[in-house]
Order: C-alpha cells, then structure tokens, then sequence
C-alpha cells in the first residue's frame, strides 16, 4: 500500500532543479557594440541573471561588464564561447559576435542544449543557415533571429495591409535601402573585414530589408536570383567615409538583385552602404487589387520612413488612402529579448523563427554567388 501511495508523492528533484533555476541563466558570446543593447534589455528583466561572458580579446568582456553597470563579482568570464559553454550551466545565450562566427557559436550552444538569441545576419552562406537550422531541430531548444524592427507597429502593420487582402494577391515588390555615404566602422572594422564580416551592406541591412517585404508576404520559397555587388566606395579612399580603412576593405558595398519567388511573386532589391546617390527609392508592394507605397527607410529600428500610401480602386475611382505613421514608443531591443526568453522558457515557438530566415539568407547567399558567377543562379534550400 505505502509502495503505491508513493508514486503521488512529490519528486523533490525536480522541485530543486526548479529552484535551482529560478532565474534564467544567461550568458553573452561577444561582448562589442550590440551586446550592450542586449545587456540593456536583460537588465529590465528581473527575472534574468547574467553569469557568464566571453570575448575573444582579453579582457574585453570584464570592462564591458563593468561599462555596463554589471557585477561583475558574480560573472565568470571565458576567452571563447566553447570555453564558457563547456562549463557553464545555461538557459539562454545571446550571440553577439561579428557575421563569420554566428554559425560555430550558435550551433555549438544548441548542441549544448542552450536556448539562443542570433544576432542578424543569421550568418553568412546558406550552408551555415541549413546547419543552424540542422542544430536547432536536433537539439529541441528554441532558436530566435535578432531582428528587432519585427516588433514595431509600423512594420507590423506593412504585414496586416498585405494580410488583410486589400491588396490582393501580391505579384511584383521593389525594395531596399540606402545611404550616401555610411560605411559602418563604428568601433573598429568588423563590419567591413572579410575575416569578420563576410558580407556587406547585402547582409548587415539589406537583410531587414529583404525581412520587411518577406514577412508581410508570408515568406515564400525564393526559386532563382540574379545578384550582382560591388565594392567601388569601401575601396577607395576618394569616395569612402572611412578612407583611412580602404586597404583593408573586404566586403560588399552595395548590391542588387532580381528574385523570383515561389507563387510567380518577382523581388526586385538593392541595398547600399555607399552610393552617389540619397536612396534608391520607396518600397513598393504591388497586388492585383491594390498598391502599397512605403516610404524610403532603412526599417533597422522598425521605422517606415513616413506614411504609407495605398493606391486602389474604389467604385470605379482611383483613389489613394493615406496610412499614417504610426508614434511608436515600443522599446523593439526589449520585445526582441523578452519574446525571446518567454519562448526559451516556455518551449514556444521564437518569435523571429529560423525557418524563415534561412530563406532570407538563402536570398543574399544567392546574391553574393551569382554576382560572382555572372549569372542567373538557381537556389537549392533543403528541407530540414
Ligand atoms: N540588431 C541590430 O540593430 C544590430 C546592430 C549592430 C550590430 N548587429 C549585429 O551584431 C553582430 C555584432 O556586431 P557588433 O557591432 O557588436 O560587433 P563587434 O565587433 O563590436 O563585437 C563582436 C565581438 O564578438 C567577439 N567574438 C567573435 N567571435 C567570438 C567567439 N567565438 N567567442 C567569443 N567572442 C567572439 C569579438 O571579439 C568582438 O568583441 C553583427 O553580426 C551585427 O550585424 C546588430
């Protein structure tokens, strides 16, 4: 009988690992410029404790610690991400580290079962993106994509205009973004290092844009792409913003493409970190019942660059309706953690999935291999 009544009793075990994890453990892998958002961010979230760090440069991780108003008493601090994930105990990491290694840190904390936060790009190829994608399914956790402009109202209601069918079904988009001259190198040249970067413009903005149009539309497969980038201004030291760095730039300054995507929908993109030129144009997002013009924007902090406007029919009228901005003061860095964390702990689904962004990277992957072939290529994305 008491053998019996034993199997109601409570299993202390799991109760002390519950308590053992009363707060969630978090851990950051690269600690430059955007992890200081990221610290930000955990910091308004009480029930999250940073207790690990690492940085490839000596000694960077504990002043960005101390920078950041952490105790750093209570951190314990590695010289890599392999060195913290062997040892530590975690629920959550953020990867924070430059394009060319998102993939070895991400896919090394799934395998070590940790819930991870990707910065954007997802990474570079679209062979690290299928491995990613690999890793997380294997492992179970949750893996989210940091593309903060997803939380903006502005940006979601580009998507609820395109669900809601007033615009019919959508066969032609034209977007991208640019600057005249905003090479990024703010604190060092990670941006613009092959060795760090990667890619360019094409992966550090053109992914927010490609996720503007991609995520109204419902993310369809892309099929082929015509990609071409140059390199003209980061090389030069005439024309760059930062000439001083034009030996050693390695990566993409502008790009351009022309996409086709599953359903017949044609992608017509270009992006710019440099160009002698203000911007490349308005998206515009064009459906068999309707047109929707947004503004020029570089949509990273959610913006929309103004009001939108939809051109339509109405009783035989051609008319246009005035969508206006609208006055946002969401803190998009902390919806981006905070979803994060909630879908971590709760075994949800992410809020910014990787299934969709492989399709993403699969576009600018297919931009930078084209260009270098000098022709149309084919994508092939495998089902994972
Ligand atoms: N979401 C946004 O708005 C936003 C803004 C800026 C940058 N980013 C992205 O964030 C990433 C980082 O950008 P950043 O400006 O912070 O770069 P950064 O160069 O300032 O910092 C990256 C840090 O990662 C470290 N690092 C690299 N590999 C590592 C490893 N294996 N283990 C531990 N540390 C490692 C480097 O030493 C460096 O200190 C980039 O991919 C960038 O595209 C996103």
């Amino acid at each position: 009988m008491g053998n019996i009544l034993d199997k109601f009793k409570e299993d202390l075990s799991v109760a002390l690992d519950y308590s053992k994890n009363d707060k969630i453990r978090v851990g950051i892998i690269g600690t430059g410029w955007i992890a200081e958002a990221h610290v930000a961010s955990y910091k308004k979230c009480p029930d999250v404790e940073i207790v690990a760090c690492a940085d490839l440069i000596p000694g960077k991780a504990e002043k960005f610690c101390e920078d950041n108003g952490l105790d750093v008493s209570k951190i314990h601090f590695y010289p890599s991400h392999k060195e913290m994930l062997d040892v530590e105990e975690l629920d959550c990491v953020s990867v924070c580290t430059y394009n060319m290694t998102h993939a070895e840190c991400t896919i090394y904390a799934l395998n070590k079962g940790v819930n991870v936060l990707l910065e954007k790009p997802m990474c570079v190829t679209l062979d690290e993106a299928v491995a990613i994608c690999r890793a997380e399914k294997a492992s179970g956790k949750v893996l989210s994509i940091g593309f903060q402009p997803r939380f903006d109202p502005n940006m979601k209601m580009v998507k609820k205009i395109v669900e809601s069918g007033e615009l019919g079904e959508i066969y032609y988009i034209q977007t991208g973004g640019g600057r005249r001259r905003g090479i990024p190198a703010p604190f060092g040249t990670s941006f613009i290092q092959k060795e760090t970067a990667g890619i360019g413009a094409l992966g550090d903005i053109g992914c927010y844009s490609l996720d503007m149009v991609l995520n109204a539309i419902g993310y369809p497969k892309p099929l082929t792409v015509t990609g071409y980038k140059s390199d003209f201004f980061g090389k030069s030291a005439k024309h760059s913003n930062i000439p001083q760095y034009a030996d050693i730039f390695g990566v993409d300054d502008f790009a351009a493409a022309f996409v086709r995507l599953e359903g017949g929908i044609i992608l017509d993109f270009r992006i710019a970190w440099a160009m002698h030129l203000d911007t490349p144009g308005d998206t515009i997002i064009l459906g068999k019942e309707g047109g929707l013009r947004i503004p020029s924007t570089e949509c990273w902090n959610g913006s929309i660059g103004g009001p939108m406007t939809i051109y339509h029919d109405v009783a035989g009228k051609q008319v246009e309706t005035i969508i206006p901005e609208i006055k946002s003061d969401t803190d998009n860095f902390y919806l981006k953690i905070r979803s994060f964390l909630d879908a971590s702990m709760s075994g949800g689904e992410p809020p910014v999935p990787s299934s969709q962004i492989l399709y993403n990277q699969a576009i600018i992957d297919g931009i930078a291999r084209s260009s270098e072939l000098g022709r149309e290529i084919e994508l092939d994305i495998p089902e994972i």
